[in-house]
């Protein structure tokens, strides 16, 4: 059974591929490399023994998409990650974020109708939902004004997919991430931020190593019980394995409605000063850190009420965020070898 997956070497992609291959699946990734690379397939190959196929080009070029579905047929789902996620650059160049996210996606969603590929898997995120009223923080909970371009495509993308799925056979499952960290088990694949990083825990592994002088902590005056932001932060790995679920939901006819939305989160919420604590801890390192002023546009709180996706989909975060912090770390340290 065919999957295509976009994205498919960078780092959710990636390590979905590999659990894909691990439950029979074939897999064909197609990237533009814009933040990823080649590498990425061979270590894919090393993990699973099985090389996926690869092709390189660019979803916004509709030609060659729709030329992809004409070369390869019977694919019975698609994954979509491939799309550009650094919140700050969306407020700087808004219309490269617009451009890329949906162009891909419409392109997409056009080559599926064209061959007749009904299932599609989502990349979303908990941005849409804004800081909530009410945590945990439900499918249901409204969707806010996006706070950067980023997430409105994100919000759009959403919207775009529910209206297809209207008028054609197209059905999808739309996946809102909470904070995904960590790598696989066996350092081979994980998070490879080009430059600095924006997020937390690359940033907390490379100043660890010595790359970055000083991780800052963006405010410390938050309503939380040590006053630092909380995220619901997840496993890769996990998360991962939420997706061959969906794919396999999909494939097998299980999907209640034509369109169905979970969240991937553990459900916990960890402050900032938490996650460093865990990390000291697992590594065995102290970390240079400083509290600064609060980043613009970040949310106070939020975490997942996972029990729809625990109920419906089967589904169920393992991972602790002692493992996370490991992985991640093992990670840093096997780039650091490389
Ligand atoms: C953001 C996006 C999310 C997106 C993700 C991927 C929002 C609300 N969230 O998540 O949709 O999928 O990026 O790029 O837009 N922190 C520090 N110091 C740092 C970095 C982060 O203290 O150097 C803090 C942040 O203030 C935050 C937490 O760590 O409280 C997590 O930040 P980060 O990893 O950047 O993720 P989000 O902003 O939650």
């Amino acid at each position: 059974m065919k999957i295509l997956v976009t994205g498919g070497t960078g780092y959710i992609g990636s390590h979905t591929v590999v659990e894909l291959q691990q439950s029979g699946y074939e897999v064909i990734i197609v990237d533009n490399l814009s933040n990823s690379y080649k590498s990425v397939v061979d270590n894919i190959e090393r993990i699973s023994g099985i090389r996926p196929v690869f092709e390189k080009f660019d979803l916004t070029d509709q030609k060659k998409t729709l030329d992809f579905f004409q070369k390869y047929s019977n694919i019975k789902g698609v994954i979509h990650f491939a799309a550009f996620k650094a919140v700050g650059e969306s407020v700087q160049f808004p219309l490269k974020y617009y451009h890329n996210n949906l162009q891909s996606l419409v392109n997409l969603l056009n080559g599926m109708e064209q061959s007749k590929v009904a299932n599609i898997v989502f990349s979303s995120s908990c941005t849409v939902y804004g800081q909530p009223d009410e945590l945990p923080v439900t499918e249901q909970a409204p969707i806010k004004k996006a706070w950067s371009p980023y997430g409105h495509t994100k919000q759009i993308s959403e919207v775009i997919i529910e209206n297809t799925s209207k008028v054609n056979s197209t059905k999808a499952i739309l996946l809102r991430y909470f904070n995904p960290i960590g790598a696989h088990e066996s350092s081979l694949i994980g998070e490879l931020p080009l430059g600095v990083p924006n997020n937390l825990v690359p940033f907390i592994t490379q100043t660890a190593i010595g790359i970055r002088k000083e991780l800052s902590v963006f405010g410390n005056d938050y309503n939380t019980h040590d006053g630092t932001a909380i995220r619901d932060y997840i496993h890769v790995v996990d998360l991962a394995k939420a997706h061959v679920i969906a794919i396999d939901r999909m494939i097998n006819t299980e999907n209640k409605k034509k369109i169905e939305i979970f969240n991937l989160g553990t459900g916990n919420g960890f402050s900032v000063l938490d996650v460093i604590n865990s990390f000291e801890k697992v590594s065995g390192q102290k970390l240079n850190y400083n509290i600064v002023d609060r980043r613009p546009g970040d949310v106070e709180k939020v975490w997942a009420d996972t029990r729809f996706a625990n109920e419906v989909l089967g589904w169920k975060a393992e991972k602790t965020l002692d493992n996370m912090m490991l992985s991640a770390w093992n990670w840093e340290l096997a780039l650091k070898n490389k």
